[in-house]
């Protein structure tokens, strides 16, 4: 009997007896043990659910005449939907470089605004466990890279030897359920406040031009952004560096890899879009000057931990109404035949539709010319729901699907997505808020426990 820990849903297998083997073919299930496929012919027996299905690396030719019946117990008898669904693309597997993963659902990178005073707290270890499946893939909320970084209160650092021993601990958390975690480095370049600056300074940007709206503060009271200041020339590597020093920094934390963000309207968003960057130096102008210190900012993250180790984030398509570009599909194509020859290992794309407040629109726009351009792993990322998901993945559209708001409030989401089961609601108001608890770690599992012994 084996306890099936790479795909979490065909809990229990029984080898029972051998005679002969053959091309793998279970009715329609392909059963996956510590990590093998045994692709033998064999009878499926009780089969009380399936709910995925995955293979690995072809079986040794040489185990000699094995007859496999397996027995693959339900062990989901509470789940809401007792019906047995067929096994959905989402939950196939995926090699994402040296990264197994056992399905193509994403946990995306959310802000929780949990690290007080921007240390990760010991409460993220278990969020962040309870939404870990073995061979999942989790990036992170978006982790300042320096002070300068920073504009939103409680969001974590990876900058300091106390941000590092701090991540330890939640990332081995993940390790510990099989998952692979990764760390999205983040700038908000202007969208910030002096409050949050070192010495009080301005934050910076590739222009001098204040963001609409108001910021929270250390303090929770509220106020306009500050006016930025434009980033000289001669400051760029300074910035660099940071990214450099927080990518080795994540790596020490023991995170696997990391994603850039490039997206949303902060710092790198604030150099690739000519509706915003009017400089007239090597990093304003031209398409090619405005990539330029985002994909400088990939090139010395990906020298520091390796292209296999790297992602980024983008938001190509109008996000914010400040931020515009007037040719996203040249923009996005341009980028990633640059990201192609770096080598990374992911670009991660967020739909056209999505809009700053997580508000989505009506849109023929969609990501098709840049998964034909990127070479890699592409993932998308923004409103999708379990069918779109389904589809995104058989079409090809993508490989991986990143979910946000439903991850958050459902942390067995690969599970229910499995059993085609009901979802939790996710509560708007605890999004960004200091309760180390309350919408953050006490969403009910399908089952009711905290944490479910398989996942
Ligand atoms: C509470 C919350 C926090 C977020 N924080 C981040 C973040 O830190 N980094 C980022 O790139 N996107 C962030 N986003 C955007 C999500 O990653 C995701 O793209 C967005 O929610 C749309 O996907 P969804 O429709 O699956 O939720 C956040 C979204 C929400 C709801």
């Amino acid at each position: 009997m084996y306890f099936c820990h790479h795909f979490p849903y065909l809990e229990i297998l029984y080898i029972v007896r051998s005679t002969s083997i053959s091309l793998y073919h279970l009715g329609s299930v392909h059963f996956s043990i510590h990590h093998r496929c045994f692709p033998s012919q064999g009878r499926v027996e009780r089969i009380s659910r399936i709910e995925a299905a995955g293979f690995g690396p072809v079986p040794d030719p040489f185990v000699p005449r094995v007859q496999i019946v397996v027995t693959i117990m339900g062990s989901y008898a509470d789940a809401a939907d007792e019906s047995p669904v067929a096994p959905n693309a989402l939950l196939t597997p995926y090699q994402m470089g040296q990264f197994s993963l056992s399905h193509r659902i994403v946990m995306a990178p959310l802000t929780r605004s949990r690290a007080i005073g921007h240390v990760p707290q010991p409460a993220a270890a278990l969020y962040y466990a309870q939404r870990t499946t073995p061979g999942g893939l989790i990036i992170s909320e978006a982790t300042n890279i320096s002070q300068t970084a920073t504009g939103s209160v409680d969001s974590p650092g990876i900058y300091t030897e106390e941000h590092i021993e701090a991540w330890k601990p939640i990332v081995k958390a993940v390790h510990d359920k099989g998952g692979i975690f990764f760390c999205q480095l983040w700038h908000v370049g202007r969208v910030s406040h002096t409050a949050f600056q070192p010495n009080g300074s301005a934050p910076v940007s590739s222009v001098s031009e204040r963001l609409e709206g108001e910021v929270i503060l250390p303090n929770y009271e509220r106020a306009p952004f500050s006016t930025p200041q434009a980033l000289k020339t001669e400051e760029i590597p300074l910035i660099l560096e940071d990214y450099r020093k927080a990518a080795r920094n994540a790596i020490a934390a023991g995170f696997d890899g990391v994603e850039i963000h490039s997206a949303h309207g902060y710092l790198l968003d604030q150099f690739l879009k000519d509706g915003f960057n009017t400089r007239t130096d090597r990093y304003g102008g031209s398409l090619e000057n405005r990539c330029r210190f985002p994909l400088e900012v990939v090139r010395a993250v990906a020298e520091e931990v390796g292209a296999k180790r790297t992602g980024i984030r983008l938001s190509v398509f109008q996000f914010h109404d400040s931020m515009k570009s007037s040719d996203p599909i040249g923009l996005g194509t341009y980028l990633c035949e640059h990201l192609n020859a770096a080598s990374i290992l992911y670009a991660h794309f967020v739909e056209p539709r999505m809009r700053a407040g997580q508000a989505s629109i009506q849109t023929e726009e969609n990501l098709h010319p840049f998964r034909k351009a990127f070479k890699g792993t592409f993932l998308v990322a923004g409103g999708y729901s379990r069918e779109d998901g389904i589809k995104a993945i058989e079409s090809g559209y993508a490989d991986l699907v990143v979910y946000g708001r439903l991850f958050l409030a459902n942390p067995d989401l690969p599970k229910r997505f499995a059993l085609n089961a009901p979802l939790n609601p996710y509560d708007r108001s605890t999004f960004y808020n200091p309760n180390q608890v309350k919408g953050y770690t006490d969403y009910p599992f399908l089952n009711g426990h905290k944490l479910s012994p398989s996942l």
